[in-house]
């Protein structure tokens, strides 16, 4: 390499270290210099580094999955000093062999440190790999996404390559089953806890459209006050804890708060604000509240196909007071190009797991049409890519 070259890069390698130390309370501009580096690694990777990544991107995934169900993470994070792969291999019953091989993929990524031939320490990375949360999610994206991907390609050729929007679907085909994934994962009780610790962790990372929106002017200006007036329904609203929250931003809001749900799920309340009223309810059935003055659906459209979110629609539809109700949908709203990766990600995700989509700004509104309604706006919820609420009303 010429003398010249190799001094700008080193120029630009130390320009880039003091910049990351720069942006480190500044998430924006982290994020910035993450698209540009990340921007430049694609335009510097040949084709085929590029093609060849993909190849071999599920391997270190799959090393990683079996180091934490033998506790090699676990044991490294809580190790005071490394420790080595005998050390490894005597605290958790595994090969000593084995172990330095499944660690090898994860050491370029920083997921594990290797401070000397077989000797292995924690990085930030590592101690993260031992959250509930994150261990959670891991084993439940290894379960049942993961297991189903691998056999997508094959159902989609099996099926003549027609658009999943629907049951039965990747899922049902992977695994054998007619069940859904709801009741399969009620098969697999150890699963369903990953799973349920995997969407307490997400909750915490979310940003609630109620305390930017101007929800004053979207649904508390004009709303009733008589005692018996609803004012939100948080239908399929899990365990509440979105409409807790609002009730605890809007203390004076009038109206009552309902949280409906499968009456499982509502069963399985232990701490709920007695301000929101618990209320079981199969969200493909008559809705028994009418007339609120929103009807508010969290991530469940895109659990399902045009025909199951048409007909939950509709039963929302046929409650509601023309020219008073309103409904939003706090969802993706993927815009018709440039769709970041997350969102195509989590699409893919949805088709493999519940037959469901992520969807575009046309696709809602001719979604919604169907069950006679009509987008009022496209709202953006801030700093979350293509997240958004879509409000809508009678047509
Ligand atoms: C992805 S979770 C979303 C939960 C909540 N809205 C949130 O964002 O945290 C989907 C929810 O739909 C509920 N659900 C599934 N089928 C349902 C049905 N037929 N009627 C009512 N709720 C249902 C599930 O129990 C679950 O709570």
């Amino acid at each position: 390499m010429a003398t010249s070259l190799d001094s700008k890069i080193d120029s630009l390698a130390a320009q880039i270290q003091s910049l990351t130390a720069e942006v480190q309370n500044d998430d924006a501009a982290r994020k910035k210099l993450l698209g540009t580096t990340m921007a430049a690694m694609g335009q510097l990777e040949t084709p085929l580094e590029t093609v060849w990544k993909i190849i071999m991107s599920p391997h270190a995934p799959s090393a990683l999955m079996s180091l934490i169900k033998l506790g090699v993470i676990e044991h490294l994070a809580k190790a005071p000093a490394p420790m080595s792969s005998a050390e490894l291999s005597k605290a958790t019953g595994g090969d000593q062999v084995l172990i330095v091989r499944l660690c090898r993929p994860l050491l370029p990524q920083g997921i594990i440190a290797e401070v000397d031939a077989e000797l292995y320490a924690a990085t930030p990375i590592t101690k993260l790999l031992t959250d509930p949360v994150i261990v959670g999610g891991y084993t439940f994206m290894f379960s049942c996404p993961s297991h189903t991907l691998t056999q997508m390609p094959q159902y989609l050729q099996d099926n003549g390559w027609k658009n999943v929007n629907g049951y039965p679907g990747p899922f049902q085909a992977a695994k054998s089953t007619k069940l859904t994934m709801w009741p399969w994962l009620c098969e697999h009780p150890d699963l369903l806890n990953h799973f349920a610790k995997f969407m307490g962790g997400q909750r915490m990372m979310r940003i609630d459209w109620f305390n930017f929106l101007p929800i004053a002017e979207m649904m508390l200006n004009g709303a009733k006050k008589n005692s018996e007036a609803v004012l939100m329904v948080d239908v399929g609203g899990g365990e509440g804890h979105d409409i807790e929250k609002f009730h605890k931003a809007f203390p004076d809001a009038p109206g009552q708060l309902v949280l409906q749900d499968l009456p499982d799920v509502i069963g399985m309340i232990k701490d709920l604000h007695p301000a929101v009223r618990r209320m079981p309810h199969d969200f493909f059935q008559e809705q028994p509240v009418t007339g609120a003055r929103v009807y508010y659906l969290r991530s469940i459209m895109h659990d399902w196909g045009d025909d199951d979110c048409v007909k939950i629609l509709r039963r929302i539809a046929d409650a509601m007071t023309s020219g008073y109700s309103k409904v939003f949908l706090n969802e993706f709203i993927l815009p018709a190009k440039d769709v970041p990766m997350y969102p195509s990600l989590l699409d893919i995700n949805m088709m493999c797991i519940l037959n469901g989509m992520e969807r575009t700004e046309k696709q809602w509104i001719e979604l919604l049409a169907k069950a006679g309604l009509r987008v009022v706006r496209f709202h953006t919820v801030q700093n979350v890519e293509n997240e958004g609420l879509i409000e809508a009303e009678l047509m």
